[in-house]
Formats: structure tokens, sequence, C-alpha cells
């Protein structure tokens, strides 16, 4: 399947509506400025690693999502500024595999309000439309917000590394976990 993913409407816990849609090209481009935004330890928690800047290549990467090898999605709140909120992603490991490697951000003053968990539920089921059946992700073991997120989803989680886990998420079962979690939307709300 090619097509770009639907954009949906979900529910946070305390009732707000977020819509996730997928991101394109020149949106993956802007995001790396969006990064950017975020606090220094969010930033280091995501990357393991405390960059300040993108290098060409990574921004080239960044852009290149073609929701078939690079999945990119996006959480905008519905109502209002339409802010946007977190980002998803995966990639796979090599053309037609079917495990995809994730990342997955949510901006600090939006965390625990279950918007992590639905960027993922919906990137599961995207990428198992797709035929990846399994995702991967290495994350800081300092990183108790993406552990307790993952062990939600029933991941298999693991020590990689002394500094490090790895994390293996069924795709399918995760998909399904969230099915009835999200409804189409006809039309997008304006971007802010
Ligand atoms: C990991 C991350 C995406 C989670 O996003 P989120 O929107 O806060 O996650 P959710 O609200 O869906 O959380 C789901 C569950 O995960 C667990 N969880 C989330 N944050 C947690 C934390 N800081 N400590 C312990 N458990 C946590 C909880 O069980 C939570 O459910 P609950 O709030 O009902 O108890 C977010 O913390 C983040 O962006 N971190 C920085 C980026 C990063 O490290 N990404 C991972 C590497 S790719």
């Amino acid at each position: 399947m090619r097509s770009t993913p639907e954009p949906v409407a979900t529910r946070l816990k305390h009732g707000s509506t977020i819509v996730i849609r997928a991101l394109d090209g020149i949106d993956g481009m802007r995001r790396a400025g969006a990064f950017g935004d975020l606090a220094e330890r969010p930033r280091a928690e995501r990357f393991d690693t405390a960059w300040t800047h993108f290098a060409e290549a990574e921004l080239d990467f960044l852009s290149r999502i073609d929701h078939v090898n690079h999945i990119a999605l996006v959480a905008i709140r519905a109502g209002g500024d339409c802010a946007e909120i977190g980002i998803a992603r995966c990639v796979r490991l090599a053309p037609r595999s079917v495990e995809a490697e994730i990342a997955v951000t949510v901006l600090s003053p939006y965390r625990r309000a279950g918007a992590g968990g639905r960027l993922l539920g919906r990137l599961a089921q995207v990428a198992a439309r797709r035929g990846i059946s399994r995702l991967h992700a290495v994350f800081s073991a300092d990183n108790p917000g993406m552990e307790g997120m993952l062990r939600r989803l029933n991941a298999r989680i693991d020590q990689a590394t002394a500094r490090q886990r790895r994390a293996e998420i069924d795709a399918v079962a995760v998909s399904e976990l969230w099915s009835r979690a999200f409804r189409p939307v006809a039309r997008l709300p304006a971007a802010s």
C-alpha cells in the first residue's frame, strides 16, 4: 500500500480531541526546527545524546517520507490553535523488511495525557497495513516515559547495553489494541 495515511481523530485521557495526520517531506524538514524547540533534556532523551544541530544528511533523512519505508505522523490539537503536540515515525530496517525502527516524541506540556500511546497506536496501525509486523526501539535506560509507554503496549523490553534498553513491539497486536480509538476525519483543521 502506497497511499498517504488518512487523518484520524482521537480523544486524549482528559477528553480533548487530537488529530493524527501524515507528515510530508516538507513537514519533515520543518520538524527538524521543531525538535529544536524541545527542551534540552527531552531532546537528549529522544536521541540519547546532546545534539543541538542537524547535519545535512539528517535533514535529508527527515524529509524523505514515503509512507512505505518511512512513515511519519504528527499529532495536532483539534480545537483552537491546532498546535502540534508530537511526532511518531518508523523506518524499515531494509526495503520490504517486515521490521522497522520507531521514534516518538511528545512535547513536554502535553505528556501523560495519552498522546504518545495514541501516536504509537496509530503508527502501528499504519505500519501493520503496510506489512510491517515488528517495531523496534532503542532508548536510554534513564527514560521512564518511553519505558512506561512501551510497557503499556505490551512491548518486550530487555537491556541492550549498560545505558540502553531495547524494545520489540508486535505492530499487529498494538494495532488491534487501538482499533476502536480512531475515527476518520473528513477535513483537517487549518494549520497554525
Ligand atoms: C516517551 C513519550 C513519547 C511518552 O509520551 P506521553 O504522551 O507522555 O505518553 P502517554 O501519556 O501515552 O503515556 C502512556 C503511559 O506510559 C507511562 N508513562 C508515560 N510517561 C511516563 C513517565 N514519565 N514515567 C513513568 N511512566 C510513564 C504511563 O504508564 C502512561 O500511562 P498513565 O499516564 O495512564 O500512567 C514522552 O515522554 C516523550 O516525548 N519523551 C521524550 C522523547 C523520547 O524519549 N522518546 C523516546 C525515544 S524515541
